[in-house]
């Protein structure tokens, strides 16, 4: 299915937006399946939507006792530390929500020294919560891969001219960022595990992610966001990013 874009005036009304699509998400997974299972997203747009989803009405409309928690990357930090994506969702999400089963919050390590042992594990932990055999062919279909993507067009930690952006088998590998960003050692979902979802939400604010907007918008496959390929993919993004002019 191709991919919708929906632009909003401000930052504030995309992180709106994404925390009312998690939310009816998760619901209807709930209906349907009796659980949600979401892959969270790193950098800065959590930090407008996670108290979206912390606090009533959004908090309360989901049972999050259902719900399996994942992170599409992770920086190879500790985490308790400031860049660590999971240790954001700690502190502004999951701490605040009730009913949440620790059992279901699937940390991704990628502060473990062993980093392909640790990638093997997280994608045992995937296998263990789909039910998938060892070795099968079948990918673990995830509800919503939550997103962003980088002005130079990265998502999760696919970037640019990494081998990563090519691998066909595995679902969690080892990425390595730009010198530019806090954190160089990485752990990624791949293409093969994203494009298996039900839902990808690319959530996408700032001018410096319009050009590469334009090129995503003019169905250029170079950018690593634009390999994504969910059942359903969906571009939330504010004015700016989108390229139009500010609101007055
Ligand atoms: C990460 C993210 C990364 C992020 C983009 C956009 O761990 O850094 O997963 O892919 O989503 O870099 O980040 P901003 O929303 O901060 O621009």
């Amino acid at each position: 299915m191709s991919a919708r874009f929906i632009v909003l005036p401000t930052p504030a009304a995309v992180a709106e937006a994404a925390a009312d699509r998690i939310v009816a998400s998760a619901r209807n997974a709930i209906r349907r399946r009796g659980r949600f299972v979401i892959a969270l997203s790193g950098g800065s747009a959590p930090r407008l939507v996670y108290p979206l989803l912390a606090a009533p009405p959004r908090r309360d409309a989901i049972d999050w006792s259902r719900v399996e928690f994942f992170w599409g990357d992770e920086r190879a930090v500790a985490p308790d530390d400031p860049e660590s994506n999971y240790g954001l969702a700690r502190r502004l999400l999951l701490d605040h929500l009730p009913g949440i089963r620790e059992a279901s919050v699937h940390r991704m390590p990628a502060d473990d020294p062993d980093h392909a042992a640790a990638a093997g594990r997280y994608e045992n932990e995937l296998r263990r919560i789909f039910a998938l055999p060892p070795g099968g062919r079948r990918r673990p279909r995830i509800d919503l891969i939550w997103l962003g993507m980088g002005p130079d067009g990265h998502t999760a930690s696919l970037f640019p001219g990494s081998r990563v952006l090519f691998e066909r088998a595995r679902w969690v590998a080892l990425a390595t960022a730009p010198k530019t960003s806090p954190v160089a050692a990485r752990m990624t979902f791949t293409l093969p595990l994203i494009n298996a979802a039900r839902t990808a939400l690319f959530v996408v604010a700032g001018a410096d992610k319009a050009a590469a907007m334009r090129s995503i918008q003019a169905r250029s496959p170079a950018l690593p966001a634009a390999r994504v390929r969910a059942a359903s993919t969906l571009w939330l993004l504010d004015a700016a990013a989108a390229g139009a002019a500010s609101p007055p």
